[in-house]
């Protein structure tokens, strides 16, 4: 379970990380440039202030364009893992390869339109894949149905080829449709509002674990 702190309250960040520090795995950090998406949130040094605040593995999500100019910054910042999407990187494996340089986890993701095709050729070395199940820039938004036979087909392909990376899903997660996410081959699960709109989002972290696995 990795909560989404977009939907947190930004001026009280380290209360409302403080709320899921012991029911969340990671945290999730959506970073927005107004370019990639039509929205702009955080940058480094928040990344940075919020290290601070919690041990939860920081998953940073960069909805960016050309986002390798930004990877030395977020690792330095503390990112434990570093997403960055297929559709806005021109040399995708080489930006792959520079998280890992840094040691950081590296993940891709993929907006709702884009083929599982076009991140074939990098599956071997990634350490998660990010599939979008909203059109990513706001928080609050349904999940599109059509996805869930993406996670089914990604998660077949990473079974038929041995590979260990995470398939994570993003947008859209609530205890409504959390089972059939999981049981369709996701396991990390971003959400933003099921949680923070939830007046208790430890409580809303551990529902949607059990409804996930029934754990
Ligand atoms: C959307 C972001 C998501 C967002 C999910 O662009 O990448 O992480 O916070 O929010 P919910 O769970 O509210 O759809
Ligand atoms: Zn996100």
């Amino acid at each position: 379970i990795s909560p989404s702190i977009l939907s947190a309250d930004f001026a009280r960040l380290a209360d409302d990380i403080q709320k899921v520090e012991t029911d969340a795995d990671w945290l999730h950090v959506d970073v927005m440039d107004g370019m990639f998406v039509p929205n702009i949130t955080i940058g480094p040094p928040v990344v940075a202030a919020i290290r601070k605040h919690t041990k939860l593995p920081l998953d940073v999500h960069l909805m960016v364009a050309d986002p390798d100019r930004y990877v030395d910054a977020f690792v330095a910042a503390g990112a434990d893992l570093v997403t960055v999407h297929a559709e806005a990187c021109t040399h995708l494996d080489r930006v792959l390869q520079h998280i890992r340089s840094l040691g950081a986890g590296a993940g891709v993701s993929l907006n709702p339109a884009t083929p599982l095709s076009a991140i074939e050729e990098v599956l071997d070395r990634v350490d998660l894949v990010l599939l979008m199940t909203v059109n990513p820039g706001f928080g609050g938004q349904r999940f599109i149905p059509s996805m869930m036979d993406k996670i089914r087909r990604l998660r077949a392909q990473a079974n038929h080829a041995g590979h260990a990376f995470h398939i994570q899903v993003d947008g859209g997660i609530g205890p409504a449709n959390v089972r059939e996410i999981f049981e369709a081959g996701a396991d990390v699960l971003v959400a933003g509002n099921s949680i923070y709109g939830d007046p208790d989002p430890a409580e809303a972290c551990r529902r949607l674990r059990r409804f996930a696995c029934g754990s």
